[in-house]
């Protein structure tokens, strides 16, 4: 794939869908962008005002509102579609019930248009959103991706980024598991410049202060919250996630990514979809990074698999 002739299709215009879709005009992604919603009003305005935006971008891309007949020859189909998240809701989980329905609904009306390219689910709860989609779709397990940690294990290097001075992109660290509560951070494997970030931390007393690895792994957890509670919803940083998963299928450049995917035996745990760090690529989710996990972190691992699967069973598959 690249450039030319690509197509993706993101269903659901609200702030993250149509953040994703300008994030991706903007970087010149795709050739064919589609906005797919419910409100049909909705889908055409944010593709008219965006389709004025092509006229300064670097590249000619045909953005327009489309239905699910666009998905037989998408490469990529976005789900960013989900129900709103409960008042005073704390954790993302609040949301399975009804995101259940629009999500099989969205799986039914894109499989029966031929879908057959690649599933990136955005929706949340999104590691349980993935295995539906997974199921519904009988696609194979590559094409269906989550966007899972990719953000929070962004969002922990920006916070170590702004701790010690640097580009956020000279920081290496991955949150594994649910994006949710049950997340946690591979300190294992968490470098600065090649240096363990547990020894920078220690190396820094005056840039570290009093904060602790367990300080910066509850941040983390707590920063999506801190943006939603004081506006309502996030979207820059899950668009820009969106946005780089794609890319690296389009364009195939087999960029790792923590997304959520299907464990089928790593670290003892089969059939579970939670992210870890995966090489993707033009295929999808092409192999799993099986970054060494200490004692506890593997503890963490299949914590966070046993609690996503105990609710698998109310999917209704
Ligand atoms: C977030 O953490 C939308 O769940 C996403 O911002």
């Amino acid at each position: 794939m690249s450039f030319k002739d690509s197509k993706v299709v993101i269903v659901g215009c609200g702030n993250v869908g149509s953040t994703t879709a300008y994030t991706m005009i903007s970087q010149g992604l795709a050739e064919e962008v589609v906005l797919i919603d419910v409100n049909k009003d909705k889908a055409y305005a944010e593709a008219l005002d965006m389709a004025h935006s092509v006229y300064f971008m670097n590249r000619n891309i045909n953005v327009h509102p489309g239905d699910y007949s666009d998905c037989r020859d998408a490469d990529i189909v976005i789900i960013t579609a989900s129900a709103p998240m409960p008042k005073d809701s704390t954790n993302r989980l609040d949301m399975l019930a009804p995101s259940i329905r629009i999500i099989k609904s969205i799986v039914g009306s894109v499989m029966e248009n031929g879908f057959k390219g690649i599933f990136l689910v955005i929706s949340n709860p999104v590691d349980i959103m993935t295995y539906l989609v997974y199921r519904l779709s009988g696609l194979p397990k590559n094409q269906v991706i989550g966007s899972g940690t990719n953000l929070d294990s962004a969002r922990l290097c920006c916070e170590l980024a702004r701790m010690y001075g640097l580009d956020s992109k000279s920081v290496s660290a991955y949150v594994c598991g649910e994006h949710g509560d049950s997340e946690f951070v591979s300190w294992h494997s968490a470098v600065i410049g090649g240096k363990s970030v547990e020894n920078v931390m220690r190396d820094n007393p005056d840039r570290t202060r009093n904060v602790t690895p367990e300080d910066l792994q509850k941040q983390t957890i707590k920063a999506g919250w801190d943006i939603f509670n004081r506006k309502g919803n996030t979207c820059y940083g899950i668009a820009a996630s969106t946005a780089a998963i794609c890319k690296s299928i389009l364009f195939n450049e087999n960029h790792i990514y923590p997304v959520t995917v299907r464990l089928s035996g790593q670290y003892g745990i089969d059939n579970a979809w939670l992210s870890m760090p995966t090489i993707i690529d033009r295929t999808g989710s092409r192999e799993i990074v099986e970054i060494h996990l200490d004692p506890e972190e593997e503890k963490e691992l299949h914590r966070s698999a046993e609690l996503l699967t105990s609710f698998y069973d109310e999917l209704g598959l």
